[in-house]
């Protein structure tokens, strides 16, 4: 997809603030500092619509990005960040967990891993909700400019074994700081789309 039209319509902490448009919902989940609004940038061609930082746990509620009045990308904080307290955990679980289970519009969930690195416990407990939810996912393997090209099959090999990944369940391979895996990725996001 060619996008030109992109409008960050809101922060939501509660179903009620939800958008009513109704169009096709793909949610971004991964550990904090992972690289979620960085593939929301490169994938809408905008270098910092959704804000990134290279401290971890910039973004904090969910924040809903219209692309060319047909499709949402929701922006989740991530998970995995060590110095938030047990209240905000708590709170912060409550909301995903009401979004991602009961969202009728949620297409499927993009999560973003570390290409560099086996997904960790964290990234392992999200993608087991996933399954357990019967919610599909588009994995994607981000920072793959970090690791030279003749590593990236056994990378990919570490993360689809890591997560135990469904056969349905795509993985691909992406680069926020290279062009690289976006046209890949909108192939699997229009697919569902349409479905
Ligand atoms: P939270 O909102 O805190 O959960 O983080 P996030 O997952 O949204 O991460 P964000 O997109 O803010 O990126 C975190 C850091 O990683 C930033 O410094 C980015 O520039 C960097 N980064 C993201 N993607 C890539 C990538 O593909 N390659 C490289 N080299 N750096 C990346
Ligand atoms: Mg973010």
């Amino acid at each position: 997809m060619k996008v030109h039209n992109v409008e960050m319509i809101m922060s939501a902490v509660r179903p009620e603030q939800y958008p009513a448009e109704g169009y096709p919902e793909f949610a971004l989940a991964g550990r904090s500092n992972v690289g979620k609004s960085s593939f929301i940038n490169k994938m809408i061609g905008r270098k910092s619509l959704a804000r990134t930082s290279s401290t971890p746990g910039k973004t904090q509620t969910l924040n809903f990005y219209k692309i060319e009045e047909q499709l949402f990308f929701v922006d989740v904080p991530g998970y995995g960040y060590a110095r938030v307290s047990k209240s905000s955990r708590e709170t912060w679980g409550r909301m995903i967990e009401e979004y991602l289970v009961g969202r009728e519009h949620l297409r499927a969930v993009i999560q973003i891993i570390d290409l560099r690195h086996p997904p960790t416990k964290d990234d392992c407990a999200m993608y087991d909700f996933l399954v357990h939810y019967n919610i599909p996912a588009i994995v994607i393997a981000t920072k793959a400019d970090k690791i030279p090209r003749g590593k990236w099959e056994k990378h990919k090999k570490i993360v689809r074994e890591g997560l135990n990944l469904r056969k349905s369940d795509p993985l691909l391979l992406f680069s926020s700081a290279k062009p690289m895996g976006m046209d890949e990725a909108w192939v699997e996001i229009e697919r569902r789309m349409e479905l």
